[in-house]
């Protein structure tokens, strides 16, 4: 299946068939196209969940202002700088500091410790830091910053205003910034929750194609986890007709078909397919397209309280057993751990 012969029909038929073998078949055809683009390798991003504080009221995240459940935190940068020696000591070739939108991180001790991380290591760094604004992202960059995650969620306009309450005096802005951030020199990575309540086979079919266009870098998806913490955790909360479930094969299925549209980008296999599966989801979704995983390397004691859904998989592990799993576990899979920083690479297609 070539990309040209994915239609928006087509997509929107293998995202919701029950027929099993042409399923299996997406899987197996986007393990070929992962292999042959992509190769055996699989990239370690650590992750820092460098604070948990966040001035939005997104309906469906754990860590929305209003929500009273869990002790805030805020890592200073020392505590930043020994996670990342730890990304080192295992190897990895990049950091990703994710966080709430926290504007107490000012732009000048992001960009300090952006510069310090990439004086001290040779690491590539990701940011996964929310809406702040291009002005920000352009000194982060001067500062060393490498790549930039920020997923558009749904690009159904209704639903995403719906869920997304936005800031006094703006509008939906996600998609915009993507181009910005693509322009400041960044690579860049987007994505969706897979089984939103209100998502349709077709919005997510749309949601897939996007990703394509935007000629994006990284692809990240996971199921939608429900968190009763939350305004949206209310289970019986509306569904629409062709309703995508929110489960792992489904977040599967769009990781297979993402792999096929973009045959070089960097897809990992998320910590919300882990969070539903502990034992198998990561290997799944290697087996399904992905080549890249995130191990958490936050400090145990802020860890579990970045708790953006609960069931959160090795939230309570050292990272260094963490690490041996994920090193067995790839190895079984006759994969090899990445080398480098894992980026964009030359040839490119998409
Ligand atoms: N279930 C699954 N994923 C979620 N995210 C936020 N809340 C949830 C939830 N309840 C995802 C969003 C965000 C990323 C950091 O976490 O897609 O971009």
């Amino acid at each position: 299946m070539s990309p040209a012969e994915l239609t928006h029909e087509r997509i929107r038929e293998l995202l919701m068939t029950a027929h099993e073998v042409r399923v299996e078949q997406l899987f197996v055809e986007a393990d070929r196209v992962r292999r042959e683009h992509v190769g055996e390798q699989v990239h370690f991003r650590g992750l820092i969940e460098i604070s948990n504080c966040c001035r939005r009221a997104c309906l469906y995240c754990g860590l929305r202002a209003a929500n009273s459940n869990l002790s805030r935190y805020r890592m200073n940068p020392e505590e930043v700088l020994a996670a990342a020696q730890k990304a080192l000591q295992f190897g990895y070739g990049t950091v990703v500091l994710q966080s709430g939108e926290d504007t107490s991180w000012s732009t000048s001790d992001l960009e300090e410790l952006i510069q310090r991380l990439k004086e001290s290591t040779s690491l590539a760094v990701t940011l996964s830091l929310g809406e702040r604004e291009v002005d920000e992202y352009a000194r982060w960059k001067a500062a060393g910053a490498d790549r930039v995650l920020l997923r558009f969620e749904t690009s159904d306009p209704e639903l995403f205003g719906r869920i997304h309450p936005s800031l006094a005096g703006r509008g939906a802005v996600r998609l915009g910034m993507l181009g910005e951030l693509k322009r400041l020199g960044y690579e860049v990575g987007s994505g969706v929750m897979v089984g939103l309540p209100g998502q349709s086979a077709d919005t997510l079919a749309r949601d897939i194609l996007l990703f394509a266009e935007l000629g994006l870098d990284m692809v990240g998806v996971g199921p939608y986890v429900l968190n009763p913490d939350t305004p949206m955790g209310d289970p019986t909360s509306f569904t629409v007709p062709d309703q995508v479930p929110a489960t792992v094969e489904r977040t599967l299925r769009v990781i297979a078909l993402t792999r096929l549209l973009l045959p070089r980008a960097h897809i990992p296999s998320t910590s919300a397919v882990a969070a539903l599966d502990p034992a198998g989801g990561h290997s799944l979704g290697l087996r399904s397209g992905a080549n890249v995983i995130m191990p958490n390397l936050t400090p145990l004691s802020y860890r579990l309280n970045y708790l953006i859904y609960p069931g959160k998989a090795f939230a309570d592990r050292a990272e260094e057993s963490v690490h041996e799993e994920l090193l067995s576990w790839i190895g079984s899979l006759g994969r090899v751990p990445g080398c480098g920083a894992g980026g964009r690479t030359a040839t490119r297609s998409a």
